[in-house]
């Protein structure tokens, strides 16, 4: 297999002895390239400092974080940052849409920042907002827009962007169950049609159901007792497992 994707005794500490926090405690994980992976955990189990370790926001205490066959741990900070604008599309629970650019403005961001000309944004674009059903929205702000439409437009710039995995933290934590729901069947989307990696991070149920595979974080380890693996995972087998694993 092809991991896009692949952790080796991850692990984060923050802080100093003997007040350190030890979140992440020797996570090995993999996601094959193509598929849809789902890693559970409740608050503050460390869910975010594993996808900012993963795409090379920061950095381990120790182990190692293969993206896209490059050993990003051993990378300087800036080759990090490389590789990660050129293999890490982001998707973050409160949207992180530039305010004072339009919808457009904030799909077209990737293209922009990758010195594409604007005939090529111009192109790119409005496809991708009429995928996402925002085209009636083009010009607007994102202070204008619904949760749902914001979520939607960040997955739109995500795409635009091109890079092969997409990285979701939470991604429904600040929608309605609806508009929750439009965004991961968009997410699921993004793996079956266009062929990208995802990896959502999430403690909701229904949100996992979604995946192909759904991994459970445990005192800072991934669990081995228990993995669900799809297609079509249900959300009471989740519950069931969370019960299961006391999480
Ligand atoms: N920059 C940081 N400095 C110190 N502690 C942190 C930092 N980031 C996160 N933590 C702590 O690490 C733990 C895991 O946080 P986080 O990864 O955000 O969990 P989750 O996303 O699963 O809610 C929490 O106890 C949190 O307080
Ligand atoms: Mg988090």
């Amino acid at each position: 297999m092809t991991a896009i994707v692949r952790t080796s005794q991850l692990t984060k500490v923050y802080g100093k002895a003997p007040s350190e926090t030890r979140v992440l405690r020797g996570v090995d994980f993999e996601l094959e390239a193509g598929k849809f992976a789902c890693i559970m955990g409740p608050s503050g189990s460390g869910k975010s400092t594993l996808l900012h370790l993963i795409s090379g926001l920061d950095e381990p205490s120790a182990g190692t974080v293969e993206l896209g066959g490059k050993n990003v741990s051993r990378l300087s900070r800036r080759e990090r940052t490389l590789q990660r604008r050129r293999t890490v599309g982001y998707v973050f629970q409160f949207f992180n849409l530039l305010p004072n650019l339009s919808v457009s403005e904030n799909v077209g961001l990737p293209l922009a920042i990758a010195g594409r000309t604007r005939d090529v944004e111009r192109d790119a674009v409005p496809p991708l907002l009429e995928r996402f059903g925002i085209t009636g929205r083009s010009a607007a702000f994102p202070h204008q827009l619904s949760g749902g439409e914001m979520q939607r437009t960040s997955i739109a710039r995500a795409l635009a962007g091109g890079q092969p995995l997409l990285l979701c933290d939470e991604p429904t934590g600040n929608l309605s169950q609806k508009a929750g729901l439009e965004v991961m069947q968009a997410l699921r989307e993004v793996c079956d049609r266009d062929g990208r990696s995802v990896l959502l991070v999430t403690h909701n149920p229904r949100d996992a159901a979604f995946a192909d595979l759904v991994y459970f974080l445990v005192d800072g380890e991934i669990s081995t007792e228990r993995v669900l693996e799809g297609p079509g995972i249900e959300v009471e087998a989740v519950h069931e497992a969370l019960a299961a694993l006391h999480i």
